[in-house]
Order: C-alpha cells, then sequence, then structure tokens
C-alpha cells in the first residue's frame, strides 16, 4: 500500500445525469444542454485535481465505465483502510453496474501496489462504501450512515472485516442519503454535522462522542451547497464553493478552504468528498498537528 496521502478519482468521461436515485439529481437541467454541462463538468473535475494537488494530494486517475455514470463518485465504491478494500454492494440497479468496473479497478490498485488486499462483504446487505463508512483519524474509529442506502448489517460486517469499531448512525432523510453528505470528521477532531439529518438516537451517540466544542453546526444552507461533502488532509480542506458562515467558521479554527464549482456533480447529488476515495487511510494514531 501507499504511505503517501493519495486520493482517487474516477475521469468523467461518462458522466451525466440521466437517472434520479436521491433528490438532488436533475435530469431535467441536465438535458437542457447535455453538451454545456459535459464541458462544465470536464472543467469542474480538472479544477478538483488541481485543489487536491495543492491540498497535498498525490492523485490516480482511472478510466469510468460506458452507461455508468455515477462512477466519478468512487466514494462509494469501497471502504480502504491499512491497505485492504471492501468493496461495495448498491442499493440501486442504476448503480449496481459499477460493482464489476469498481472490481477490475482494485485488482488494477493492487496490481500496482496501491492497496494489499481486496475482500468483498457477505451477500445480503448493501453497503455504499467511504460514502457511508467514513474513518475517524482522531478517534481511531469507522462512523457508518444506514438507512436510505447502507443496511445497518453492513455497519457489523465492516466491524469484522476490519476488526476495527464502527459506530453506526441512522439517516433520517433521503436529503443526507449517505453520510458523507452530512458528517465530515476532521483532522483538529471536529465534527462537521447537520443535525437534522440524524434519528435522535444517532444524535445521541455522536454528541456523547464528540465534545460541544468539537462539534460544527452546518446550516441548511451549508448542506445545499454541498460543503459538508468535504476533503481534509490536515489545515487543508478541499470543497465546493461555500457559505460565508463556513468560510468564517473553518477559517477561525485554522483551516484553509480550497474551493471548487463542483456544479455539474452538484446536480447529481455529489460534492467534493463524493468524488475522492482515500487509499492510504491508516488505522494507526494520526499524529499530524491539527489546523494551525
Ligand atoms: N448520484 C449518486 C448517487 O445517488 C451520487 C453519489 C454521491 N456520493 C456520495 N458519496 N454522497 O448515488
Amino acid at each position: 500500500m501507499t504511505n503517501d496521502p493519495t486520493i482517487l478519482l474516477v475521469a468523467p468521461t461518462f458522466y451525466d445525469v440521466s437517472y434520479s436515485i436521491n433528490p438532488w439529481m436533475d435530469p431535467t437541467a441536465w438535458a437542457r444542454d447535455p453538451g454545456g454541462m459535459h464541458r462544465r463538468a470536464l472543467a469542474s473535475f480538472d479544477a478538483l485535481h488541481d485543489a487536491l494537488g495543492r491540498a497535498g494530494f498525490a492523485v490516480e486517475v482511472v478510466q469510468g465505465a460506458a452507461g455508468q455514470p455515477d462512477m466519478v463518485f468512487p466514494a462509494n465504491a469501497a471502504v480502504v483502510l491499512d491497505g485492504k478494500a471492501v468493496l461495495a454492494r448498491f442499493r440501486y440497479p442504476e448503480r449496481r453496474g459499477e460493482e464489476q468496473p469498481f472490481a477490475s479497478i482494485f485488482d488494477d490498485l493492487r496490481a500496482r501496489g496501491l492497496v494489499d488486499t481486496v475482500a468483498l462483504l457477505p451477500e445480503g446487505c448493501f453497503q455504499e462504501g467511504a460514502g457511508d463508512c467514513i474513518w475517524d483519524a482522531r478517534r481511531g474509529h469507522f462512523w457508518a450512515g444506514f438507512g436510505p442506502r447502507s443496511s445497518r448489517e453492513a455497519a457489523d460486517a465492516m466491524a469484522r472485516a476490519f476488526d476495527r469499531e464502527v459506530v453506526a448512525l441512522e439517516l433520517a432523510t433521503a436529503q443526507s442519503y449517505h453520510l458523507d453528505v452530512c458528517f465530515c470528521p476532521l483532522s483538529g477532531g471536529e465534527v462537521l454535522y447537520y443535525p437534522p439529518a440524524f434519528t435522535e438516537n444517532a444524535l445521541r451517540m455522536l454528541r456523547a462522542r464528540v465534545p460541544v466544542a468539537q462539534r460544527i453546526e452546518a446550516t441548511e444552507d451549508d448542506l445545499r451547497h454541498f460543503s459538508v461533502n468535504a476533503v481534509n488532509l490536515d489545515e487543508h480542506v478541499v470543497m465546493t464553493r461555500t457559505t460565508s458562515h463556513l468560510r468564517h467558521e473553518l477559517g477561525r479554527r485554522g483551516y484553509r478552504l480550497h474551493e471548487v464549482d463542483l456544479t455539474p456533480y452538484m446536480l447529481s447529488g455529489g460534492g467534493a468528498y463524493c468524488m475522492t476515495l482515500r487509499l492510504d487511510r491508516t488505522s494507526t494514531p494520526v499524529r499530524r498537528a491539527a489546523a494551525a
């Protein structure tokens, strides 16, 4: 496996918005100007690639497959920790066709030494990758989202697959259909989250583990900007163009924002984090300095 901060991206060659499996997806808006949208999507992808580089990541770009537009969201393809990749099982038929191409991509990554092992989850559960199973480097456990996409049992399967604690949070709305839409742990121990996305029980669990000084509550406007869906490395935070609320809130805590216009991907219900997958995560406690 690789020890450098490394991010996987999938080239947007086959990206479009042609079906709707979450309330943000707008095939009609896309169909008004598919050519223009596609060009904007390519430009946004390049801007994201650059921003990730500036934040300190090595970026690996792989090819997607024709007819599988949502492969540009590799956060949903697998969960990776300590060199082990556990492949996703998608809930919707629209995305199930990604499982095969992603399996080949991961075989390739293994052949190139970027991951060590590739494993499957037991059948009969849904699990949509790192979008619904987020490693908290500060606390040393996963947070899993379940309900709209991943199933509750998938959290236990992940705990067994990685031999790590998984704290399962139930998502209460269709809008926050993956955990990464409404929840983002940061390098300094803060958690950026949107409270209305969670059931009361999930909020209780979250707040029991994250002291109030470390909670950053996102507003509905922050959520609509897909700003909770952020990629964090040390003090760097890569996200869609955000709100003055979050610029201020993250800025005063010492984070440096890299904002990218990801509008064509927001039309599919995605932001910066969805478009990435970290390949180098390890379970050993992170001793890097928090934000300045
Ligand atoms: N259109 C995709 C879907 O609904 C968007 C996925 C975004 N990924 C994420 N991790 N939130 O599945």
